[in-house]
């Protein structure tokens, strides 16, 4: 029986190569699956990519709603940074795309799964398990697996006539709804400034003189209007991804830890995540308690951690999805953001869960808060540190 292998397939070069080396080095049929979440691909350009590899099946899946819906929405409620600048756009779309071939991969009845992520990144350990999770089929990865370098990867495309655009041909794209990653060429130097043309979705030129005004509206965490207008979750984060980044907003730049221990300088484009995370967290703020706030904050860390490092199923990631779907319950209300020349300002919120109060809060003659009652709360709230001072003091002048 002829052995038959299943690819996760985006129609690049990682993964072009792959349906080769399955085909040549494996004596594999292949099946190709293609998830849409998003990346804006032409898909049926990807699935004539395929055919024309030689490919046996190919499969392409529209998941751009449960993307939004399962993936990114719980990503703003937890709003989720990796390591305080990475909006996890990568990482939130590997489980999903990993999950779909797996449902494939059943009904195929195939002997082995595959993608075509290298040993250098965290893909691999994000597809590895969620395939495991979900199969004890074989993994077979050749980039991986043979230790294949790009160079060697763009001369074996060359060899088999597999065309690669002059883009990919100078940074690693990976992009979807909730963000474009830019990496590789050039900014494998983390001092070079990223050139202009690695950007298409942030204009880093001819901004606006004008600011631009966005008012985002929450439903317990999720946002479900924006400037007035009700929009269907991919048409909002669509919406949003253009508006603010006409304006310039939502390039990053940073130094990452990746789950292998490499460094890696990364840019991104995620103007929508941006955005809404901005003014999701914004808006907790206001209708959380200070006790709420502070921990919900080290929640929202571990979330990110966990979500970035391919633990997307650990139960302890569902143990936190509870805590922060409770904590939704107040989070409904109206952000309005300032966009000006790449800056992001929140400039406003309301909600009808508000705990502030402007009773208590102003310096007017209408303030109801009695200041008498701080002295007493002050007094006691310090003790213990006004005690510990004056004593490392007495010890100080006593050596
Ligand atoms: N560093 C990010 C992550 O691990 C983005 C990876 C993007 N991949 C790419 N081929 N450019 O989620």
């Amino acid at each position: 029986m002829t052995e038959r292998g299943i690819l996760a397939f985006s129609g690049g070069l990682d993964t072009s190569v792959v349906v080769k080396y399955l085909q040549e080095e494996y004596n594999m049929d292949v099946i190709t699956v293609t998830v849409d979440v998003g990346q804006g691909d032409d898909q049926k350009k990807i699935e004539a990519k395929a055919k024309k590899l030689g490919v046996k099946k190919h499969y392409n899946i529209d998941a751009r709603k449960e993307f939004v819906e399962n993936f990114i929405f719980p990503s703003i409620k937890a709003n989720a940074l990796y390591q305080k600048k990475y909006c996890l756009a990568t990482a939130l779309a590997r489980p999903l795309i990993a999950e779909k071939v797996l449902e494939i991969a059943k009904k195929e009845k195939v002997t082995a799964l595959a993608h075509g992520c290298s040993g250098k990144g965290n893909d691999q350990v994000r597809f590895d398990i969620t395939l495991r999770s979900g199969s004890d089929l074989p993994i077979i990865a050749p980039i991986r697996d043979k230790n294949l370098d790009r160079v060697t990867e763009l001369k074996f495309a060359k060899k088999h006539g597999i065309e690669i655009d002059s883009v990919a041909k100078r940074f690693s794209i990976d992009q979807n709804l909730w963000g474009r990653a830019i990496e590789g060429g050039v900014l494998e130097d983390p001092y070079n400034e990223p050139p202009e043309d690695a950007f298409i979705w942030v204009k880093t030129k001819n901004l606006p003189d004008k600011p631009t005004y966005m008012e985002i509206k929450f439903e317990k965490g999720i946002p479900v209007a924006v400037d007035g207008k009700i929009l269907e979750p991919i048409k909002l984060i669509e919406y949003v991804n253009k508006k603010a980044g006409d304006a310039g907003v939502g390039i990053i730049d940073h130094i990452e830890d990746r789950v292998v221990g490499i460094k890696s300088r990364e840019v991104y484009e995620t103007p929508g995540a941006m955005c809404l995370i901005e003014a999701h967290a914004d808006l907790e703020k206001m209708v959380h308690t200070k006790h709420e706030n502070k921990f919900k904050s080290i929640i929202d860390d571990e979330w990110a951690y966990l979500a970035y490092s391919g633990l997307w199923q650990d139960p302890l990631k569902q143990d936190l999805d509870a805590f922060i779907q409770t904590s939704q319950k107040p989070v409904s209300g109206t952000v309005k953001l300032k966009l000006f020349k790449g800056s992001i300002r929140v400039v406003g919120r309301k909600s009808e869960y508000s705990l502030y109060s402007h009773k208590i809060a102003t310096y007017g003659a209408e303030s109801t808060f009695d200041q008498r009652l701080a002295k007493g709360f002050v007094e006691l709230w310090g003790i213990q540190s006004t005690e510990a001072n004056k004593l490392q003091k007495k010890m100080s002048t006593k050596t």
